[in-house]
């Protein structure tokens, strides 16, 4: 396995137990590893450690405000490092994106209106839809075969999913469509999908008046391009790249509510923080009301300290050798499966930090096979029905971001449990 040169510590062993920690303190276990909840194992940025420490050192945690700086910092992030221009005006601060999104569902329908999923997706958008009195309205996602044609060139035969495009229109028909709640990347999926498949999507969503809110919380984590986890994807692309949705046209960015943070990139879940781009002046009132409604409209001064400090030079370079090391992680894991496994398909990880793995081969139900794992193997894993009851069923979701060494003793105690 090539080895990178960290400037940061990765390996670093940080014990967090006993710090009320979700990931971790869940089990009384210690012989447990928990390879569940979208947390990482490492110690944020050393930039951010330090603004915190300086903001806590002030000793005084009232009520903030966010200051100009805060949406000065987040707009020259995105637009240097993923092209894209936010308008100051556009921007709505709230305590996470699961808040952010519960507010735009409410906000854009009636009690009763469908929003549009692509499945497996992550859990929370469910019960932010059916909070709201929605109804889900499924476009399963589908994995790629080698009949897979689209009409353009290659065909990618990894274990991969794309889009089934007959579907999704079907869906975005449906006058009871209001809303597609779109994964960019995908959560558990694994796809970063292409400039062309958000245009395909927002296109539709334009011609049938369907609303898109677009997750974009993982976007930073695109794994490096290299020949194995970037071939070129079946519409022909080379390489993987995120696309913001809201930056593809002016027509996407009116029809459009686009969350962001950097909890997932930098581990500051726990601070609370996440922005609401919405560039439609109306729509904005609208979330805005919805937020308000929700009671969701305060933030931490922790939480703003941080996005600040995140969204710097320092916190780019700590970022870049994170991804380096996800990456190798990924390959890592994903070679002793295939090696231990070869009938339990790993599906191709072209973002975020959360592998998806068929276990259809064991026989067993992913309730039943994530169950057995923890009672046998000791190692915690979610059950793919978590992201679908139908779309999840047949898989598992192995969660990457913690130290190598931890990780291979999680993937050996998988493979061996499996075996047995
Ligand atoms: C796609 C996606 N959206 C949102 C969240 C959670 O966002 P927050 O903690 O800001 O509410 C997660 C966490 O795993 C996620 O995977």
């Amino acid at each position: 396995m090539t080895s990178i040169n960290h400037h940061f510590n990765f390996d670093k062993e940080v014990n967090r137990r006993g710090t009320n920690c979700v990931k971790w303190d869940e089990f009384t276990d210690p012989d447990i590893i928990p390879l569940w909840v979208a947390d990482m194992d490492f110690e944020t940025a050393p930039c951010i450690q330090q603004a915190l420490i300086e903001r806590m050192q002030h000793g005084c945690f009232g009520y903030t405000h966010v200051p100009e700086s805060y949406y000065d910092t987040t707009i020259q992030w995105f637009k240097r490092r993923h092209r894209w221009t936010i308008d100051r005006t556009s921007f709505i601060y709230t305590s996470g994106v699961v808040p952010a999104i519960s507010a735009i569902i409410k906000a854009k329908t009636q009690p009763g209106n469908k929003v549009l999923v692509q499945t497996p997706v992550y859990n929370c958008f469910y019960s932010c839809i059916r909070n709201n009195g929605c109804i889900i309205e499924e476009n399963p996602l589908q994995i790629a075969t080698s009949e897979s044609n689209n009409g353009t060139t290659a065909y990618k035969t990894d274990h991969y999913y794309i889009i089934d495009w007959d579907d999704f229109e079907k869906k975005c028909a449906d006058p009871a469509v209001k809303v597609f709640l779109l994964c960019n990347p995908h959560n558990p999926a694994g796809r970063v999908w292409t400039r062309w498949e958000l245009e395909r999507m927002g296109e539709i969503c334009l011609k049938h008046g369907v609303f898109v809110i677009s997750d974009e919380i993982h976007c930073e984590f695109v794994m490096p391009t290299d020949r194995e986890a970037a071939i070129a994807t079946c519409y022909g692309e080379k390489h993987v790249q995120y696309t913001p949705f809201a930056s593809i046209s002016e027509a996407f960015a009116q029809n459009s509510a686009v969350c962001i943070s950097p909890s997932k990139a930098f581990n500051i879940a726990g601070l609370q923080i996440a922005n609401i781009i919405v560039k439609d002046k109306d729509t904005r009132a609208q979330v805005d009301k919805a937020i308000n409604i929700n009671e969701v409209c305060d933030v931490n001064p922790f939480g703003v300290i941080a996005l600040q400090a995140a969204y710097t030079p320092e916190g780019e370079a700590w970022l870049t050798d994170l991804c380096h090391y996800i990456h190798q992680n990924y390959l890592m894991a994903r070679q002793m499966l295939e090696e231990a496994l070869p009938h339990c398909p790993v599906t191709t990880l072209e973002g975020t930090y959360l592998l998806w793995v068929n276990i259809q081969a064991t026989g067993k139900t992913s309730q039943q096979l994530a169950d057995h794992l923890l009672r046998h193997a000791k190692v915690f894993v979610n059950a793919g029905t978590m992201y679908g009851e139908a779309a999840g069923e047949g898989y598992i979701r192995i969660n990457l971001a913690t130290r190598r060494t931890l990780l291979r003793e999680g993937i050996r105690r998988i493979t061996n449990s499996i075996h047995n």
